[in-house]
């Protein structure tokens, strides 16, 4: 497979189309590019350019980071949402502290034994912040890979033996130094050409060599894979089913607004559900208690847990 082809078409093309955004300078403290991924990793560019500069501010290295409370640091995290990642990104500053001195780790193979580092964030980093030839499979990068090589859609399940392989043609296609520049191009060509739902093949600079490009133009609908939507565990609001994910952002979002103040369950259910009733009050304590258990609210009365309360009524806190 010619993977030189492929990166030189895809670096010449982000010369010309690069997308100017603030963690992309060059020679960047890793701490800002840790930032960023995890931010990056369940929420839109724009939103993380909003909020990037901001949390930045407020925990500019990563020992402010470290020794910050944990209620700063969610509170910081508004807006951003999956709210646990912001406690996961305090965990994995206090570890490298502790373990590092304060210095993130080069390789993905250390950086995985951190808080909140999965693969994709190992390399990533590895790559991003170091310039080291290690894949960073995101769904982009997935999709331009299976497109272009294999003339296949994302989002088909794989074995292990074809992520091993898919792993390995990445990493084949990192020309030497390049592994950041590369993973940005593929970044900004996944989001701005290959795009998941409307590719736009006839004004793509790789379509005389991909293998998607024949296919998608002959028979867009068989070709194009279209993800089945999972349903997620939530329950029925004015008559529509909302996922508790966002009932539990909610709730984070009211207890940020309210922090220090005291509340009956049944205010805090009218707050984060339009339909709130009597019945809906063994399902939100399930979810106010798996938010406490993660340390992300505080959910007592003068350290008291709120079960067994006479009056019901609870002061609110975030963090630990
Ligand atoms: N998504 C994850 N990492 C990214 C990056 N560095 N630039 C743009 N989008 C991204």
């Amino acid at each position: 497979m010619d993977t030189t082809q492929f990166s030189a078409g895809i670096l010449d093309w982000y010369v010309i189309h690069k997308r100017d955004l603030p963690w992309r300078e060059v020679g960047l403290d890793p701490y800002r590019v840790v930032v960023a991924e995890i931010m990056l990793q369940q929420t839109q560019v724009p939103r993380v350019i909003e909020k990037y500069t901001e949390f930045l501010g407020l925990f500019p290295t990563i020992y402010d980071l470290a020794q910050a409370s944990r209620e700063s640091v969610i509170q910081a995290w508004s807006g951003l949402g999956y709210n646990r990642r912001a406690i996961m990104l305090q965990q994995f500053a206090q570890e490298v502290v502790k373990l590092y001195e304060g210095k993130i780790p080069q390789v993905p193979e250390a950086l995985i034994k951190l808080s909140g580092i999965g693969p994709y964030a190992a390399g990533s980093i590895a790559s991003f912040a170091f310039n080291r030839p290690e894949p960073a499979i995101d769904v982009n990068v997935r999709r331009i890979y299976m497109r272009y090589f294999h003339g296949r859609d994302e989002g088909l399940p794989m074995g292990r033996e074809e992520e091993k392989k898919l792993y390995t043609l990445v990493k084949l296609s990192i020309p030497e130094n390049k592994s950041c520049d590369l993973h940005n191009a593929l970044m900004d060509f996944g989001s701005l050409v290959c795009l998941r739902d409307a590719p736009r093949c006839s004004s793509c600079v790789l379509r005389k060599n991909c293998g998607f490009f024949p296919l998608y133009t002959v028979e867009k609908e068989k070709v194009l894979f279209v993800a089945e939507k999972k349903v997620e565990k939530g329950v029925m609001e004015n008559g529509r089913h909302i996922p508790n994910r966002i009932f539990r952002g909610r709730i984070v979002e009211f207890v940020r607004k309210h922090a220090g103040e005291e509340v009956s369950l049944e205010e805090l259910g009218c707050a984060v559900k339009k339909d709130y009733v009597d019945a809906d009050e063994g399902w939100l304590v399930e979810l106010c208690l798996k938010l406490e258990k993660e340390g992300m609210i505080t959910f007592g009365r003068m350290g008291v847990k709120m079960e067994g309360k006479e009056d019901g009524r609870v002061v609110l806190g975030l963090g630990k």
